[in-house]
């Protein structure tokens, strides 16, 4: 076999909790899995993105947008279930690719997986600052300097949480479960209060007729139309994808299975629940935002706010703020343990240098790593316009959705008699459902989120045959990681 699709043996990945590799240690419960899930679902994507899809995309339709959104991610939720409860690993889909497709894929998925959880924190952070100045400045405080006050802002939330887990998961699980806690409190009031608020003209008949605007076609698919719109089903499409923003992190579940008691049953299980309540609330929230007032009143800044405003609930505006703030603490929390946890696997599997797969024999986390995580997410939030990336994380994580559906596929005919704790459903049906939605969503993403994406795992590619070709720990048969050794030298 050609060295750059050597495969992982499935062994590795199967046995990971009760093999020498192991080092990471169990803290999670099933019902802790529910709360990572919301925790890092909930944030930038409903609280920002939704209305900002609904006043210049989609309009009331973008309700339309977060079903065709959350059916594409449930399937895709289905697929990432199966797997993970075949191969219960931190690397999360990187390891499933791994294992099915061989190493080139492995690294290419760990590289898009890099761009959805590296890019997010910082684009999450970016999103919390400016949510938290506009919180103060809703009491009527005026901030000074607010760019620079939100550069500081940006800083400290980031070597916070980024502290937080690197002291250790159990810290950060018991902050998550209360921030959770209270940003759920905030989403029901806004869908209890809103309810009493909707006056049905505003849904119109949910479809905006299209508005063909004066510009280069945007998304892929408006190339082969070639005209750019707004609105019609164009724009409901277009939204879903963007929109797809705020679904990112059920598969973020996926990270923590090395670390959770009886992995096989309870991944799948946090990871569907976390993804249907989320679902559940998004459509509710969607429908009350756009409810309330019509699409073209919604403020674009601050969309929730500006709904509650426009029916004369101002004192809504500071439970949205809580909420936003509290929620988009939790999303950059789970997003740096995320990526923590796969570019751990990613460098226990030699693929990036071995040192970061150091274990702390303290706090028993990857803390080198997470270190190097927390600065590079501070680096990109302080000096790249990260809040124009948003599609770029989403595209990274469609483009692992694609191969997680695709390895259910093979994987069932390749290693069939493998343990699964839990199969998706009239496969391969269901899987291939999922691939066509994912791509459906990827050919509505901008065209130029399209290059960069191209750039940057081109870019990948070339680290790859640099450095993680000759380093793999698959190039030196005798490693040590495939030998029984001590507990955190690695
Ligand atoms: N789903 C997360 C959010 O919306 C990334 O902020």
């Amino acid at each position: 076999m050609s060295t750059i699709l050597r495969r992982l043996p499935p062994s590795e990945a199967t046995g990971l909790r009760t093999g020498a590799r192991h080092s990471l240690a169990e803290v999670y419960r099933p019902a802790d899995l529910v709360v990572l899930g919301l925790g890092v679902m909930i944030g930038a994507g409903i609280f920002s993105i939704a209305g900002e899809q609904a006043a210049t995309t989609a309009g009331p339709g973008v309700i339309l947008s977060f079903m065709i959104a959350g059916i594409a991610c449930l399937l895709a939720c289905l697929c990432y279930a199966e797997l993970s409860s075949t191969m219960p690993t931190s690397g999360s889909a990187y390891t499933f690719t791994y294992v099915i497709f061989g190493e080139v894929w492995a690294w290419i998925i760990g590289w898009a997986l890099i761009l959805e959880l590296q890019f997010a924190a910082a684009v999450v952070a970016r999103a919390w600052a400016a949510i938290t100045v506009g919180a103060v400045e809703h009491f009527g405080v005026r901030v000074p300097a607010e760019d620079l006050v939100q550069d500081v802002l940006v800083f400290v939330i980031l070597v916070l949480l980024t502290g937080i887990v690197a002291l250790g998961a159990r810290v950060g699980l018991r902050a998550l479960w209360i921030m959770v806690s209270a940003k759920l409190l905030a989403i029901g009031a806004v869908i209890v209060v809103g309810l009493t608020h909707i006056d049905v003209a505003n849904f119109g008949d949910f479809y905006v007729p299209p508005k063909t605007l004066d510009a280069a076609p945007a998304t892929v698919l408006e190339i082969f139309v070639g005209e750019s719109q707004a609105f019609g089903w164009f724009g409901v499409f277009a939204a879903a994808s963007a929109i797809a923003f705020a679904y990112i992190g059920f598969d973020i579940v996926a990270t923590s299975a090395e670390e959770t008691a009886n992995a096989p049953r309870a991944v799948p299980k946090g990871m569907i629940r976390s993804l249907v309540v989320a679902t559940v609330l998004y459509l509710a929230v969607a429908l009350v935002m756009v409810g309330m007032v019509s699409y073209t009143k919604i403020s674009v800044e601050a969309p929730l706010a500006s709904a509650f405003r426009a029916v004369g609930v101002d004192w809504m505006v500071h439970v949205i703020d809580a909420g936003a703030v509290l929620g988009l603490t939790t999303v950059i929390l789970v997003l740096i343990v995320g990526q923590t946890r796969v570019l751990f696997s990613m460098a226990r599997d030699g693929l990036i240098p071995r040192g970061l797969a150091t274990v702390s024999r303290r706090y028993h986390t990857p803390t080198r790593v997470t270190l190097v995580i927390g600065l590079v997410a501070i680096v990109l939030a302080e000096f790249v316009p990260v809040l124009t990336m948003q599609q770029l994380v989403v595209i990274g994580t469609l483009f692992a959705f694609a191969f997680v559906a695709a390895g259910v596929i093979v994987m069932r005919r390749r290693m069939p008699h493998l343990e699964r704790g839990f199969r998706v459903p009239l496969s391969p049906l269901l899987p291939a459902l999922s691939l066509v939605a994912t791509l459906w969503l990827m050919v509505n993403l901008r065209v130029l989120t399209w290059a960069w994406f191209a750039l940057w795992m081109a870019f990948g590619l070339l680290v790859y045959l640099g450095y993680g070709r000759r380093h793999s720990l698959l190039a030196r048969p005798s490693a040590p990681a495939r030998q029984p050794h001590g507990r955190h030298r690695r």
